[in-house]
């Protein structure tokens, strides 16, 4: 019996120490898993982070080519930006980086940038740029806008599909003076046309009307002299008038002399006869009303919202066109007046690239007068006067 009892007992025992066993064993196994899992998921965190840096670090990057030359181009919210120096060396420009500063130099023009500044020099003029500059590792980072602005002789293709901009071309100017060089003797013509008078710079346009009253000084408006016009008398303002008749003398000089002013100065009433005119011309073709008032709203301004009522702008044409209309952009003294009206202080107000800023559509024939400075610096950047005013105004 008792033999018995000892039996069963060392059973119970090794039963005991089989199921101990047997815990301990799954316990690690156990462990084991949870060890495996926790590997695994710190893995698959890893591999996600890698992933969405790498996803963020291609994201937005553009491909650019100098010639055959690639290089990679950050590009962030539209603001692409480009390696001036890269660029400068593809170039030929000479350069001079330090610390804070980057200049370059070619063909006896300069332009320097600032790290962290917005603000580019060129030729000792300053021009705000969309996002600052910025200097380091080596490199000169600017908002490729600005070297599309200030660049003569590349072409920049930029393809937003492909992600890539290619750079075209080995001439490399910024803001290169021009010559100035005139036909006939304007030498009592140049106080006007090197006219600071705060007048001339007066911007109208559909979001700077003037009021009825217009210009304050009516004395200031005199008659443009009969050789430069047709029949009616037309009025400008005297400042406008003497660089016209500067720029129209050398116009004559060089055989344009069936080129004539059709209309200057315009009175507010004026520019409502003649706005309601075009309507009433289009309503009567058939348009309906609303449509007619469109239409002549995107070529002609309301009153109080046309430069004609500053009387510092004319509208040209020639014996053969007689009209105001865009057959002049094909002929030889619109070509003239795109590489020499700045010389006069004369700029083409409604550029066909610009309608979008100017508001109005593409015409060839009207020159405004701004002044020489300034008509040269809208010549060499290729701006507008509003995208002129936005840049460069107070600076
Ligand atoms: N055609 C120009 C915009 C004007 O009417 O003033
Ligand atoms: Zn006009």
């Amino acid at each position: 019996m008792e033999q018995k009892k000892k039996k069963i007992s060392l059973y119970k025992k090794i039963r005991r120490d089989f199921y101990v066993r047997v815990e301990e064993s799954e316990k690690k196994h156990r462990n084991k898993i949870i060890a495996l899992a926790l590997v695994t998921l710190l893995l698959a965190s890893t591999l996600l982070f890698c992933a969405t840096l790498l996803e963020k670090s291609t994201k937005g990057q553009y491909v650019y080519y100098y010639g055959d030359v690639e290089q990679k181009i950050k590009a962030e919210n539209e603001n692409h930006v480009i390696d001036f120096i890269a660029l400068a060396d593809f170039c030929g420009m000479s350069k001079n980086i330090s610390i804070n500063n980057a200049s370059f130099e070619i063909n006896n023009t300069r332009v320097s940038f600032t790290d962290g500044s917005d603000i580019a020099k060129i030729n000792g003029i300053n021009i705000k740029m969309p996002t600052p500059a910025a200097i380091k590792n080596g490199y000169c980072l600017i908002p490729l806008s600005i070297l599309e602005r200030i660049s003569h002789g590349l072409n920049i293709i930029t393809d937003k599909n492909e992600t890539t901009i290619q750079i075209e071309g080995n001439i490399f100017m910024i803001a290169k003076d021009f010559e100035v060089k005139y036909e006939t003797d304007i030498s009592k013509y140049l106080e006007y046309i090197h006219s600071k008078d705060e007048y001339i710079y007066t911007l109208v346009n559909k979001q700077n009307p003037v009021d009825k009253t217009f210009p304050e000084d009516q004395d200031a408006l005199i008659e443009i002299p009969a050789e430069y016009r047709k029949t009616d008398v037309i009025y400008l303002h005297y400042i406008a008038e003497k660089a016209l008749e500067a720029m129209m003398n050398d116009m004559f000089a060089l055989g344009y002399n069936d080129t004539y002013v059709t209309s200057a100065y315009r009175r507010y009433d004026k520019q409502q006869q003649i706005f309601d005119k075009y309507v009433n011309d289009l309503v009567n073709q058939g348009m309906s009303y609303d449509e007619a008032y469109a239409t002549v709203l995107s070529d002609t301004a309301l009153p109080g919202q046309s430069e004609h009522q500053t009387g510092l702008c004319v509208d040209l044409t020639t014996k053969s066109i007689v009209t105001v209309d865009n057959r002049f952009a094909d002929t030889e003294v619109f070509a003239w007046l795109q590489d020499n009206a700045w010389k006069y202080g004369f700029v083409l107000r409604y550029p066909e690239d610009k309608v979008n800023i100017t508001g109005y559509s593409y015409e060839s024939w009207h020159y405004r007068f701004v002044g020489f400075d300034i008509a040269k610096i809208m010549h060499q950047t290729g701006l507008c006067y509003e995208e002129y005013l936005e840049n460069f105004w107070d600076k």
